[in-house]
């Protein structure tokens, strides 16, 4: 059997050189339609092929049974053959280039193909994607192999296809060489993963096809190179504008060029489209074109010679169902939902997509960093010392590029990368690969790829890694992951390199978070270097199980399917969930990349600025803009008013028809609204907001006190019991707080309120999880000592001592706490709270009420409706608003911290008949109801298994730490971490009947 998947040097054996990607069509109307499944020159071999699954090439037998069928495209471990395996850093395979694993499992497919050859014509069989590698066999004959899983690999076959019924057989490995290149943090997928076609093509057709487009005064030149056969005759150009007039027709053998006077210039937000056809006697070739420069000039990023910004996110080709295999539909889906989030930029982390998805990103609007299909971050795992200084790290992380073996597949991969996409306006920047180190093998690529195409900027974040002595000035972009806001400062303040900056990764979205977006917005606006960033990543990837008997999915992630090594729940981490449904990171990015921006200017007259933050359109051209003012939670005044027609990044100031009351706290709710329909966005669309406060008032909860004129107090040994007409509280001494509390004779507690410094740790907690673990915050104890109790006629007041610390550790917080309870069940727990400064900040600091499950409604005034934090609350609105535990539970796929809501003034728990507490503080407080304890949360690794929850669990605390981002961004910022040293907070609540 054949060996050339463990050869460096056999990279691809009888596969035709890499071109651009084109579907020929027999006609005019076919090319300019473009509808690729339309044409008759090629013929679609997806379908149910035969297959044949075996665990181990060396043992598979030389004539293979196909006792199986699978879809082509797909993957087998979706179809129940092997096994999933999540691996982000680590190869899943010993160290051992170029040889692959022992037990390297075989999918064989096969499919019969009846054909008849025409004359004269060439017939080419190609490969889309298949992961790792192929041999593939026409009629019993090897016919070549080819291996770099997300490019072509196309094979001219016209001399082994005969007229009749043929045999193709296609053995595809699981791993080979290439693997070592294909490390990229994703589930591990196999096989014919993408379209298979057949393309009929005249004897000398058009080889490939290179266009350029270069700006002037007011007119572009779009110029084309062939790649023709000898003696081939020349093709006819013809450029048609976007409305499909005609602007220029001439026959050329190898290069020409058109010249467009006062053309249309594609852009993101203007994604004009010209076509360009080539016809020879047997074919027409359509390509759509987009007049667009990409420049840097004096260190910034210029598209039309205009500065833009990436308002992008990371995107995988990934699915819960079909995995690596994604169609058309499943593509706009992605790019309707990023539309519709204010996203514009795409890079396709770390990978060609289809080679259909550039044309769709030309068509709705994307800048699109195209990268290749390179990373071999494993080598960081090879011998771990830890921590790895720099140097270290450097080394290891570049052992690829520097081994001699790896360099012509480093270059093979950029080229293919390249060659395929090269004609779409939407690839802005080229990137080498992902993660895979820099030396002399991607020095080569680089260079051949600045001088193969000089009109796009070259990106690679690995020249980080650069060891001493390689050429760090190719990359045209310095590319970083994950720098803190302060590294992003030193960057543009010490200016030692002159490049702009992108964040090809930043904002990690896993789990609850990102918490820091507007942090790195805030500098992307400031620095016209910062051409800004890339989310990692769009979606969670996850393999749908099934479905609970509810009806809600099933998601595995690393280590659900006895894999060996995998990396859990670290590849769910997207801005959706894996069937796109919003996580509430991404609404929070939506708003804060939103096109539009307010900024008050006066109260009185209100009178706000409003900021254009698109780079092409005029703000009246897009959007449409509604006002509310609310008073206290409620909208006194709304309507529309007309957009001034801001140019972009200009400002203008609009004064609003509005009367300020005389009272009470004010905001104004400025919302943008698409203003016509445009492709994937319906008219009306909300686009972002702004909210502004006009006047700060704190905002009181309608509850009325209970009756009461008196009020008892009884001391026992550990209690005190608290009566009054209409309620009866019993006071722990053991925990200072409410053992029971009962109002209208029913319970409203049903275990002892506590005080909470623990949350169930998020994903973006777990790198100061093993701090707060140590320091005893998951379990803290009670001690309360110095009670004094004082009774009067109309309130009782109890003051006590209370430190909080773990078994065989010191102190975490010492509080003296005075609690008076008055005759109408009124409760106000004044706390003066100091927190013990070696330790590291806090999760929270708050108070905890399991109340019983029916008082399950709450109505609060504060950010929502989705939760939010100190640090990611911006898209959210402070405002009134009714929920449940239920619905106030963010589902997140591993259960963590989540529901919480920044900056309440009060939150009212009651049942459906309104019986319950209602909870105040004397400054804005964050506020938790939730089904779950932090408890279950923390322990159930999936949300499907969060048990039936018995109670309804309302936290109010002091304050909430921010979420950050640090799962594997850089740590929580200062001013949203809970590390004050001292602080007072005093907390009312009474019952409601
Ligand atoms: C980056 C990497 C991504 C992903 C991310 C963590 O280092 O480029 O592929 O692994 O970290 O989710
Ligand atoms: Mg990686």
């Amino acid at each position: 059997m054949p060996e050339y998947h463990q050869n460096p040097e056999t990279l691809h054996i009888g596969t035709l050189p890499p071109r651009a990607y084109f579907i020929p069509f027999a006609d005019v109307q076919g090319a300019m339609a473009g509808v690729r499944d339309a044409s008759d020159r090629m013929t679609l071999l997806n379908g149910q092929w035969d297959f044949a699954y075996f665990p181990s090439y060396a043992a598979m037998p030389d004539t293979v049974e196909y006792t199986q069928t699978i879809p082509v495209p797909s993957v087998w471990q979706m179809h129940g053959y092997d096994r999933h395996q999540y691996s982000n850093v680590k190869y899943p395979f010993p160290y051992d280039p170029p040889f692959g694993p022992t037990d390297n499992p075989v999918g064989a497919y096969r499919r019969k193909l009846t054909w008849q050859k025409a004359e004269g014509k060439r017939y080419q069989l190609h490969f889309e994607g298949v992961d790792s590698c192929l041999y593939l066999y026409i009629n019993g004959t090897f016919v070549g192999f080819s291996q770099v899983s997300h490019s072509t690999s196309a094979f001219d076959v016209t001399d082994v296809l005969v007229d009749g019924e043929n045999t193709l057989e296609v053995h595809v490995l699981k791993w080979c060489f290439g693997s070592y290149l294909e490390d990229q943090d994703k589930f591990r997928m196999s096989g014919i993963f993408r379209d298979v076609y057949l393309l009929e093509r005249p004897a000398a057709g058009v080889e490939d096809l290179f266009v350029r487009t270069e700006l002037g005064e007011d007119q572009a030149t779009v110029s084309v190179s062939l790649t023709m056969p000898d003696g081939a005759p020349d093709p006819i150009l013809s450029l048609y504008s976007p409305q499909g007039q005609l602007l220029g027709q001439q026959a050329a053998s190898q290069s020409t060029s058109f010249i467009v006077e006062q053309p249309a210039l594609w852009t993101a937000e203007t994604p004009q489209l010209y076509a360009l056809l080539v016809q020879t006697d047997d074919e027409v070739i359509g390509q759509k074109v987009g007049l667009r420069e990409i420049c840097v000039k004096d260190g910034v990023v210029l598209l039309n010679d205009t500065p833009i910004k990436f308002r992008g996110v990371n995107r995988h080709d990934s699915d819960p169902v079909t995995g690596y295999t994604i169609s058309p539909q499943q593509l706009v889906r992605d790019l309707t939902v990023m539309k519709r989030h204010n996203i514009n930029a795409i890079r396709t982390s770390h990978y060609p997509n289809a080679p259909w998805m550039p044309e769709l990103c030309d068509r709705y609007g994307f800048y699109v960093i195209a990268e290749s299909d390179i990373e071999s971050h494993g080598t960081v795992m090879l011998y771990p010392e830890q921590p790895m200084p720099m140097e270290r790290l450097k080394k290891t992380f570049s052992i690829v590029p520097s081994t001699p073996m790896f360099y012509p597949a480093i270059l093979d991969r950029v080229q293919r990368n390249v060659h395929r996409d090269q004609n779409h306006a939407c690839v802005v920047m080229w990137s080498l690969g992902n993660e895979a180190g820099y030396g002399p093998g991607f020095e080569e690529a680089a260079r051949w790829l600045k001088a193969y195409d000089p009109t796009r900027l070259c990106h690679y974040e690995g020249m980080f890694y650069a060891l001493e002595g390689s050429d760090t000035t190719l990359p045209d972009v310095i590319s970083r992951m994950y720098p803190s806001t302060r590294e992003i400062e030193a960057y543009f303040e010490q200016k030692q390199d002159t490049r702009p900056l992108v964040l090809c990764e930043y904002i990690h979205a896993m789990g609850n978070g990102p918490g820091d977006v507007q942090d790195y917005q805030t500098l992307i606006d400031r620095y016209p270097g910062f051409c800004g960033g890339f989310v990692w990543e769009f979606c969670d990837h996850a393999v749908l199980l099934g479905t609970t008997p509810e009806g809600k999915p099933k998601y595995g992630y690393g280590g659900d399917f006895g894999e060996y090594p995998h990396d859990g729940n670290f590849c769910v981490d997207g801005l959706t969930y894996p069937d796109r449904t919003p996580h509430t990171g991404l609404l929070e990015y939506k708003n804060v990349i939103r096109p539009l921006r307010a900024a008050l200017v006066s109260t009185e007259p209100a009178v706000v600025r409003l900021t254009n933050h698109m780079d092409f359109l005029i703000a009246d051209t897009y959007s449409s803009l509604r006002y509310e003012l609310v008073c206290n939670g409620i909208v006194t005044e709304e309507g529309a008013l007309d957009m001034p027609p801001i140019p972009p990044h200009g400002s203008a100031d609009l004064q609003l028809p509005v009367q300020l009351p005389e009272t009470g706290a004010v905001l104004l709710n400025l919302i943008y609204l698409s203003k016509t329909e445009q492709a994937l966005v319906p008219a009306g669309h909300a686009l972002g907001f702004d909210q502004l406060s006009l006047r700060e008032e704190r905002v009181l909860p309608p509850c009325t006190p209970l009756p009461g004129a008196s009020i008892t107090l009884e001391e026992t040994k550990t209690h005190y019991r608290i009566a009054g007409d209409s309620f009866t509280y019993s006071v722990s001494k053991n925990s200072g707080l409410f053992d029971s509390m009962e109002a209208g004779g029913t319970a409203l507690l049903t275990a002892p309120m506590d005080y909470n410094i623990w949350r169930a740790p998020t994903d973006n907690d777990s790198i100061i999880l093993p701090a707060w673990t140590m320091a005893g915050y998951d379990r803290a104890q009670i001690r309360t000592s110095d009670w004094t109790a004082e009774a009067g006629e109309t309130s009782v007041t109890l003051r006590y001592q209370a430190v909080l610390a773990a078994a065989y550790r010191q102190w975490i917080v010492r509080m003296q706490a005075e609690l008076t309870v008055d005759a109408s069940g009124e409760t106000s727990l004044r706390l003066s709270v100091k927190r013990n400064e070696e330790m590291p900040f806090l999760p929270r600091f708050g108070v905890r009420m399991q109340m019983p499950k029916a008082c399950d409604r709450g109505e609060y005034y504060g950010y929502g409706p989705t939760e939010s934090y100190c640090d990611k609350h911006f898209g959210t609105k402070r405002g009134l608003y009714h929920t449940t535990a239920a619905d106030n539970h963010e589902d997140y796929i591993m259960p963590q911290e989540n529901g919480s809501h920044y900056m309440c003034d009060f939150v009212k728990v009651t049942t459906a008949q309104g019986m319950g507490l209602c909870v105040q503080a004397d400054a804005p407080f964050s506020m938790n109801l939730s089904p779950y304890t932090q408890e279950t949360l923390w322990e159930t690794a999936h949300n499907v298994d969060l048990p039936n929850s018995d109670c309804t669990v309302l936290c109010a605390d002091y304050k909430m730490s921010g979420v950050g981002s640090n799962s594997c961004g850089p740590e929580l910022l200062k001013p949203y971490r809970l590390d004050e040293t001292a602080f007072a907070f005093t907390l009312r609540m009474h019952p409601i009947l």
